[in-house]
């Protein structure tokens, strides 16, 4: 098959109910790291791997999505009016051509694996990326595309892999695998949320996928999985089962649980400590948090 991945996934159905109640309005992938909502880096971090065709499978109430990748005619005229170059540079960087954005609805929020197989139709006979914008990747090289990059080699599925504590593991899909030496692993194994102290590995599967068009022709193989939710897991599990190759990457770079309030506090620090401009004010308000602290209780 073809390798080259010019299609990419955005599952963005889910009802980020750990956020509440701000993510009763607000999707989840809004919220904004620093001056950037979540969506945009992973939106970089596609394009950066090549990504030409972005698929977002969505849900009742995020419209606001949809309105944040549109073109924004009224406040650029009024930038370029007020000579806000610099500003409007900035928002054209949020602008996506017409027909590279496909926005399709999960009816039920029925899990993950779910909201993947929804863009089925829209995939057609080549390799596709799967990115959850909550897993943000910061790296030199965007995490996608040093995945991209390696699946130019190997083939097959390819799903980002990071150790974890062995107390994390019950929180993630976990690899079975046969050595540890490189980056590319061969799984022999995965499987979805392990009850703690059975995970057969401490290789936790990160929102970062290379999948291939039989994995989604699984679902109809698979039933519901853990949490009674049907799961992106047990769809590439039944590649490994199938005797097809299934490979996880690991990754350089930090990577941030976004979907969790402490994850998402120690990206914005993290984000915020990187620029420039916020760095010194940062720091010194860092240094001196301890006397700070019951102020903002
Ligand atoms: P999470 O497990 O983080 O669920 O989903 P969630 O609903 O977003 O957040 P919480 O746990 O209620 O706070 C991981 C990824 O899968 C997508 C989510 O949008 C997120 O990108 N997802 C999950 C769907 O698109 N549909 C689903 O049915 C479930």
């Amino acid at each position: 098959m073809n390798r080259k991945v010019s299609k990419a996934i955005f599952p963005v159905a889910g009802m980020g109910t750990r956020f509440l109640p701000a993510t009763k309005s607000v999707p989840k992938e809004i919220m904004t790291l620093v001056d950037r909502p979540l969506i945009q880096y992973a939106i970089d971090e596609a394009r950066a791997a090549g990504i030409e065709d972005f698929i977002f499978v969505t849900s009742r109430g995020k419209s606001a999505l949809e309105d944040y990748f549109d073109l924004a005619p009224d406040l650029e005229a009024a930038l370029e009016e007020s000579g806000k170059t610099e500003l409007l540079q900035i928002l054209r960087t949020t602008n996506m051509d017409s027909g590279t954005i496909a926005y399709l609805r999960q009816h039920k929020a029925l899990g993950l694996g779910h909201a993947v197989s929804c863009a089925r139709k829209l995939i057609g006979d080549e390799p596709f990326a799967v990115i959850l914008p909550d897993d943000v990747i910061a790296g030199e090289k965007p995490c996608l595309q040093q995945m991209v990059e390696a699946y130019q080699e190997t083939g097959g599925a390819m799903v980002a892999t990071m150790e974890v504590s062995p107390e994390q593991t019950s929180a993630y899909g976990v690899l079975d695998v046969e050595d540890l030496t490189g980056p590319i692993v061969k799984a022999r194994g995965m499987v979805e949320k392990p009850a703690p102290g059975t995970a057969p590995s401490n290789l936790a599967v990160i929102g970062r996928y290379i999948l291939t068009p039989q994995v989604l022709a699984n679902f109809d193989k698979i039933g519901r999985g853990a949490g009674g939710e049907i799961q992106l897991t047990d769809a590439i599990a039944e590649e490994i089962r199938s005797d097809r190759d299934v490979f996880g990457y690991r990754f350089e770079g930090e990577r941030y649980d976004c979907g969790s309030k402490a994850g998402f506090l120690q990206a914005t620090v993290a984000f915020a400590l990187a620029r420039d401009e916020l760095r010194d004010e940062l720091a010194a308000f860092l240094a001196q948090l301890p006397a700070n602290t019951q102020a903002a209780q």
